[in-house]
């Protein structure tokens, strides 16, 4: 409790002010006799007697653009509940910056306990990390990481080694390749990013691009913007495949993305269900795509592992006991291919 103190002394006076405010309202109460003009607390006010024991903890998710994203925000919805103990604001920002920033805002004057934000994108935290860091407020990224000056304005991050996601991709199209005895054959690769700017767009654009470094046979024809989204990719792959007759493989960078790019390989007259038409690779691990892993039509998904509730809420008990904790905290991640996978579908939730 002592190191609590010394860590977070504004989140400790906001937590003695919510006491005050919450004994206030009660006096005032008891003196009005519960006159009229004074209403009692609303289940939800923070500062009733009941919350002020709980650990206010504000959310901000970047959007609902996938199958993964809706996972991920159920994984932190079920951990941060009134029976353990929190107080979860969360807010949904719709795929914009703007709304994002202004969430943050909105929990730094609510004077939450903790932020924790999933960042559209990397660049343009800096003022409003600040912000936080002027009020006391730590700030947990999980997901998706920050490009700021100062590496202070955050605690921790917790997610996926997405560049390792990348080059693990491209290992596998090695190894299939090399068991087609297709090694020295020229390649044609289409590349489906998803939004620009984001941790898992530049991770696995980086981590792919280094095998393909190393491959003078393989050629990226395009890398176009999926946005993460079925509709766009299906959209975007339908113009890949009018502009290149030649693609031998696409690298999707969600699941989401995969399923509308397969809808536009079929509208173009190619049968991805046969297997051997183009090699898929794709990420995530949505039990709808390892179905397609089982089935031959994606050649391997590499696991992006939505569930980061649980290590979010082993971090902040750490934080609330005053321990160390890392600056960084990578979730475990599964490569699902045709020889592995079948085991995996049932429990797949997502
Ligand atoms: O940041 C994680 C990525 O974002 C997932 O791969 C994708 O599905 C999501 O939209």
């Amino acid at each position: 409790m002592k190191n609590r103190e010394k860590i977070y002394p504004a989140r400790n006076l906001r937590r003695k002010l919510r006491g005050a405010a919450a004994l206030l309202a009660s006096a005032l109460l008891f003196l009005s006799g519960c006159s009229s003009r004074i209403s009692a607390p609303e289940e939800d006010d923070m500062r009733t007697p009941v919350d002020e024991n709980l650990i206010v903890v504000g959310v901000s998710q970047l959007g609902s653009e996938s199958v993964w994203r809706t996972a991920n925000t159920a994984s932190i919805q079920e951990v941060f509940t009134k029976e353990k103990g929190y107080f979860l604001i969360f807010d949904n920002a719709r795929q914009k910056q703007e709304n994002q920033i202004k969430a943050l805002r909105s929990f730094i004057s609510q004077e939450v306990d903790y932020i924790i934000f999933s960042p559209l994108m990397e660049e343009g935290w800096d003022t409003v990390l600040q912000e936080a860091k002027d009020a006391g407020i730590p700030v947990i990224l999980i997901d998706r990481m920050v490009d700021v000056e100062d590496p202070s304005l955050y605690s921790t991050w917790i997610g996926s080694d997405f560049e390792k996601e990348g080059t693990e991709a491209g290992r596998i199209l090695e190894k299939c390749l090399e068991g087609q005895g297709r090694q020295e054959e020229d390649i044609n690769i289409v590349v489906l990013k998803g939004t620009e700017g984001s941790s898992p767009t530049i991770g696995r654009t980086e981590g792919f691009g280094q095998i393909v470094a190393l491959h003078e046979n393989w050629k990226i024809l395009e890398q176009a913007d999926g946005e993460f989204t079925t509709a766009k990719a299906r959209e975007e792959m339908s113009r890949l495949l009018t502009k290149y007759e030649d693609i031998d493989v696409l690298i999707s960078q969600n699941d989401d993305m995969t399923f509308g790019a397969l809808d536009a390989l079929r509208a173009a007259g190619r049968s991805p269900e046969s297997g051997d038409d183009i090699i898929i690779l794709s990420f995530d691990g949505t039990r709808k795509a390892l179905e397609l892993v089982e089935s031959g039509v994606i050649y391997a998904d590499l696991e992006c592992n939505p569930q980061q509730g649980e290590y979010l809420e082993e971090v902040i008990q750490k934080l609330e006991a005053g321990q160390e904790i890392e600056r960084i905290y990578y979730v475990p991640e599964k490569i699902f291919t045709r020889d592995n996978v079948s085991r995996y579908i049932e429990d797949r939730t997502y």
